[in-house]
């Protein structure tokens, strides 16, 4: 019987809301087709957007949402996206797949989306190929209220009051797709674009710099230095793939168990590169002023055979629901310091949420562990400790926890606790002690499959959330017994 103890008077921070925030670039079908089909599709829609998506992200409860890129982002060009759709440019997407991109969904529609989710927003500015100047009028034109010649531009645009502008980021991977640039040169160009990133109307914009791939802790040093005056987050890319390498990633169907574990193994590495970034964060600037932002996670396998291999098409299963909630919770418990984390992305590509064929829509086992874990937000994090197993990945030579969790507590004094147990074959008896606490009543949902399960358009109900009633009710905890390769919600009052 593994220990849980959960305590409420251990009060450690509040878990942003923002934690739980999703990516949508302009890549294959995550805008277009999935989230926009302009105004006069057959699917029924509201200004464009897709009633079923934007209903079904709704209920999800997504916070905030990023856009337009990724490595798209630098090189977008906004202008190309605003005022009537006929005379908008058309231009290749030469990172995505070479397809054309019309540019029908541009700020006005990403404003638009974001009001219809009910979200905050966050727009990654240009550095790579743009200028000063066009990222000065991007802000401009999106949020200043007086006479100007942006402000203008945007009335005639249909758009009278200006919108609100939560964070922006300078730069995409801009070690990368974004510039292919050194830390130092970077961190420079940072404060120079940044500059011009002026604020009006009270509206206070955080300001995201780039930060690091993975595992370079020199790049987090160096901007880090460069940046902490100005910037209030700090980004970092890490994806899972299964077998570490981009030109044969795995399938994100065709696994074996040993596929399984070391995926989740390397997912775990995330619980690292948190412990290791942060520690180099806090070395240049103790003062803390600087957050770190994931604003790029999740699994990426190989496309589904048959589809465009730049439109990064997948299938998700309950070992990407294992990787959610592994992140998820990892995140939760280092909520004194990630102020975002943005899930790739959101609906069609990589690991995402939602999937679309046509009129068709099917919720993925990640959805379920959103959806699960939005009781999280906004509370605030409780000390927990839960004694686990360690599985072994042969492979890799490592090990991860088969349970790893999170509990917090919103205002009314309700405790939530997930707990994912990652082992395929076992389950686990749990004894969890909440002190100083009598409890009066649990409830409780579960997600659980096989490794495999999915859901797909012809079987769209396979994985869903359920009511769950292994576990017992004590005077001050319970014992509950998890299933393999499963989440657990308590809710405990
Ligand atoms: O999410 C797909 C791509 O991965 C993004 O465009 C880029 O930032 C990253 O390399």
């Amino acid at each position: 019987m593994e220990k849980y103890l959960i305590n409420p008077n251990q009060k450690i921070s509040k878990i942003n809301k923002d934690i739980y925030g999703h990516f949508s670039e302009h890549l294959g079908r995550c805008i277009y087709g999935g989230i926009y089909v302009g105004e006069d599709s057959k699917i029924p829609n509201v200004n464009g957007m897709r009633c079923d998506v934007v209903n079904a992200l709704r209920e999800m409860g997504l916070p905030v949402l990023r856009w337009p890129g990724g490595c798209f982002a630098d090189e977008y060009h906004w202008k190309d996206g605003i005022g009537p759709k006929k005379d908008r440019k058309k231009m290749i997407n030469t990172h995505w797949g070479g397809v054309v991109e019309d540019n029908s969904f541009g700020t006005h529609e990403y404003f638009e989306l974001c009001r219809q989710l009910g979200c905050d927003t966050y727009i990654n500015g240009n550095v790579g190929s743009g200028t000063v100047q066009e990222m000065n009028e991007w802000v401009e034109y999106m949020t200043f209220d007086g006479v100007s010649p942006m402000a203008e531009l945007r009335r005639k645009n249909g758009q009278e009051k200006p919108w609100n502008i939560k964070y922006f980021g300078v730069g995409n991977e801009s070690w990368g797709c974004g510039g292919e640039m050194d830390p130092d040169y970077y961190g420079n160009l940072f404060k120079q674009y940044n500059t011009y990133v002026r604020e009006y109307n009270n509206n206070k914009i955080k300001r995201i710099a780039c930060g690091p791939n993975s595992d370079n802790y020199k790049w987090t040093g160096i901007v880090m230095d460069k940046v902490k005056h100005k910037a209030q987050g700090i980004s970092l890319h890490y994806y899972t793939l299964p077998n570490g390498c981009w030109d044969n990633k795995g399938s994100s169907t065709d696994f074996n168990r040993n596929d399984y574990y070391r995926t989740l193994c390397r997912a775990y590495k995330i619980e690292e590169l948190i412990n290791n970034h942060i520690a180099v964060m806090n070395a240049v600037n103790p003062q803390q002023w600087v957050q770190l932002v994931i604003d790029e996670w999740g699994t990426w396998y190989d496309v589904e055979p048959g589809t465009n291999p730049g439109f990064l098409y997948q299938q998700n299963t309950m070992r990407d629901a294992m990787v959610a909630a592994m992140s998820l919770n990892i995140f939760n418990k280092h909520a004194d310091r990630i102020m975002m984390a943005n899930i790739a992305q959101t609906v069609n590509v990589l690991q995402a949420v939602i999937l679309t064929d046509a009129e068709k829509m099917v919720l993925t086992p990640t959805y379920y562990v959103f959806k699960m874990f939005k009781d999280h937000q906004e509370n605030t994090l409780l000390g927990s400790y839960l004694t686990t197993e360690y599985i072994e990945s042969k492979e890799l030579g490592k090990s991860f926890p088969q349970l790893i969790e999170s509990a917090s507590v919103d205002e009314n004094g309700v405790i939530y606790s997930t707990i994912v147990n990652t082992s395929a074959t076992r389950s686990s008896k749990i004894k969890c002690q909440i002190a100083d606490t009598r409890v009066k009543n649990i409830r409780a949902e579960i997600l659980a499959g096989d490794i495999h399960s999915k859901n797909d358009f012809d079987n769209s109900n396979v994985v869903k959330t359920e009511e769950f009633t292994d576990f017992k009710k004590f005077s001050d905890g319970f014992t509950v017994t998890v299933p393999p390769c499963s989440v657990v919600k308590l809710v405990v009052e």
